[in-house]
């Protein structure tokens, strides 16, 4: 990779690295730096851990969830302490908390992952992993959230999945991206938004 493509990765990298506020609802989102895992760092654990510990969350992801990827592309099992701490110094993802006004906690997150600013790509996904938030228009309004920033913020593709039967994923990504394509194992929804049209 030459200089040029790191520096214009690194550009986009702090575009889309910025807090994201939609006024209407209150609702905050702060990306995951590494000073701010540190300042937060016992309650942001014990949050991700209730949340990747609750089957109607992790019954619609990964069953590794939290998990890295090694070189030789099998994947592990990581401790939350880890999964976050990666997630703050990534160079191709980024974590945003997700804040409510309703609660002093953060309530889930939204990731972006696979940044890449040749193709000008990157790919979503929303936990609401707090119970009492789930099924209350949050997921959509985060959604639509990401959606704005990652146009402004320069991002020419975004790409999102779900489990076939992840009903209100779909409902979400279907409204928000279109109309998706099953996977070759028919496990999944793909879908893809132009977001220079
Ligand atoms: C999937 C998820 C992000 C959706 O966010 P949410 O805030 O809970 O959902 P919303 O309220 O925005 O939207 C739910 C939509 O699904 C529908 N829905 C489907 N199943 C539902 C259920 N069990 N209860 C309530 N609504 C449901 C709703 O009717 C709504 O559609 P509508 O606006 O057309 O009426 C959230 O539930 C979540 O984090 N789930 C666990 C982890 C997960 O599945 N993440 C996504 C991985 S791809």
């Amino acid at each position: 990779m030459t200089r040029k493509e790191q520096l214009s990765q690194a550009e986009l990298l702090i575009k889309l690295k910025t807090e994201i506020r939609n006024e209407q609802s209150g609702i905050k989102l702060v990306p995951l730096t590494q000073g701010f895992l540190m300042t937060n760092y016992e309650s942001l654990i014990s949050q991700w851990e209730k949340f990747f510990s609750d089957k109607e969350v992790t019954k619609h992801l990964h069953p590794l969830t939290p998990f890295k990827k090694l070189g030789d592309g099998s994947e592990v099992k990581i401790l939350v302490e880890e999964f976050l701490a990666t997630k703050s110094s990534s160079s191709d993802s980024i974590l945003f908390i997700i804040y409510h006004p309703d609660s002093t906690l953060p309530i889930g997150h939204l990731s972006l992952n696979g940044i890449n600013s040749q193709s000008g790509s990157a790919s979503r996904g929303i936990v609401i992993g707090e119970a009492d938030f789930r099924y209350k228009g949050i997921g959509k309004i985060v959604g639509q959230m990401s959606i704005e920033h990652a146009r402004k913020s320069g991002l020419k593709i975004l790409k999102a999945s779900a489990h076939s039967g992840n009903s209100a994923s779909i409902a979400n990504l279907t409204r928000q991206f279109g109309t998706g394509s099953l996977s070759t194992d028919q496990k999944e929804i793909n879908f893809t938004l132009d977001l220079t049209s």
